[in-house]
């Protein structure tokens, strides 16, 4: 079911080549996120005059914020070398190892979904990070022994959704961490206008600036979008994107004013009917309406937290003022609500 989802942001089979096309290679092409960009071209400029490799960046944030896409960037302006895997990826750590001591002097390796790196692979990682060594356990039993070899010095950047999910000391090695936030509706305006014209799609402010607004301040959703609504105008209309079909677009894939599908609704009106608006656990959250608890966490929250529409609290979660408004639900008779976290 989520990956029908037309405002998921986590990527679908159909983002992938367009996705490619669109993604912005130089640091003058990368929308926003203003202070985490200050801060990297200085670190890149120190970093190029010593002739010294960048230190290992962990970049977290929801998905389709531009994690991947600033790894990418990275690399472009250290005029390194990339390699990409993820955590998934990496079954065994002499699969990592073989990735580590292939690396290249300054070569980046980045290592998506890192969270979800296995144990045995995450300390091979302390050492080849602290001390560019790698050191692991080959064969088994009275055959074991171990392995100790120098590799080039070179810089991780890990992505991931789930920053919490990190052990401290895979945490702590990183130079620098960076969370990625949600982007204004100006700066995804300006990325649907940069995406309109590399796909030579004729569209208005007003036109983009409605898909801006249902994007959930997401980029890779404003994307998605500006593609559905380029293909709905073209079967429904000249192909010309405005204001008006936009509306219609979006009002038929059921994505509402604010960027909330059925889903997010569904999730709203069960905190507020069936849990009076909580405080409510997420499993137990989650699974009134059939949904995986790590979906939940990862891809219908944070948005829902960023509208202010929910609160975690120490007891679970709560729906706000704002929710009930939204949803044109009274909220009179609610209790009031206890400590809250965020
Ligand atoms: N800052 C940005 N400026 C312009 N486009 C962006 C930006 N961040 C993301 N995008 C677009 O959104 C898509 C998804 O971004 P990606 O880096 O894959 O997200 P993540 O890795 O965080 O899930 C990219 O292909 C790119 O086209
Ligand atoms: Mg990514």
């Amino acid at each position: 079911m989520e990956n029908k989802r037309i405002i998921n942001p986590e990527t679908s089979v159909q983002d992938i080549n367009s996705e490619i096309s669109l993604r912005p290679r130089k640091f003058t092409d990368y929308v926003g996120q203003k202070r985490i960009k200050e801060t990297l071209s200085i670190a890149i400029k120190a970093a190029k005059q010593r002739s010294e490799s960048l230190d290992h960046t962990l970049l977290y944030g929801p998905p389709g914020l531009g994690k991947t896409t600033l790894a990418h960037v990275i690399s472009h302006e250290m005029k390194s070398l990339i390699k990409v895997t993820s955590g998934p990826a990496i079954e065994k750590a002499g699969d990592l190892v073989a990735i580590l001591t292939r690396l290249q002097k300054g070569d980046i390796l980045f290592i998506d979904e890192i969270h979800r790196l296995n144990k045995i692979s995450e300390e091979v990682l302390y050492s080849a990070m602290e001390e560019y060594r790698v050191s692991w356990v080959i064969e088994e039993g009275l055959k074991a022994r171990s392995v100790n070899l120098g590799i080039q010095p070179f810089t991780l950047i890990g992505a991931t959704t789930k920053f919490g999910m990190l052990s401290a000391p895979l945490r702590d090695r990183f130079g620098s961490v960076y969370r990625l936030d949600f982007y204004s509706d100006t700066e995804i305006s300006d990325i649907l206008f940069r995406s309109a014209k590399i796909l030579k799609i004729t569209a208005d402010n007003k036109g983009l600036k409605e898909i801006a607004i249902r994007s959930r301040k997401t980029p890779r959703i404003a994307n998605r979008l500006l593609r559905r609504v380029r293909d709905f105008s073209e079967v429904q209309s000249n192909g010309k994107i405005n204001a008006e079909i936009t509306k219609k677009a979006l009002d038929q894939l059921e994505v509402d004013n604010l960027g909330l599908d059925k889903i997010d609704v569904e999730f709203l009106l069960s905190l507020v009917t069936k849990f009076n608006g909580g405080p409510v656990g997420l499993q137990t959250l989650a699974a009134s309406i059939s949904e995986d608890s790590n979906t939940v966490e990862d891809v219908i929250e944070p948005f829902l937290l960023n509208l202010g529409f929910i609160s975690r609290t120490n007891r679970g979660r709560i729906a706000t003022q704002l929710a009930y408004k939204h949803l044109g639900i009274n909220i009179e008779d609610k209790p009031t609500q206890g400590n809250l976290l965020n």
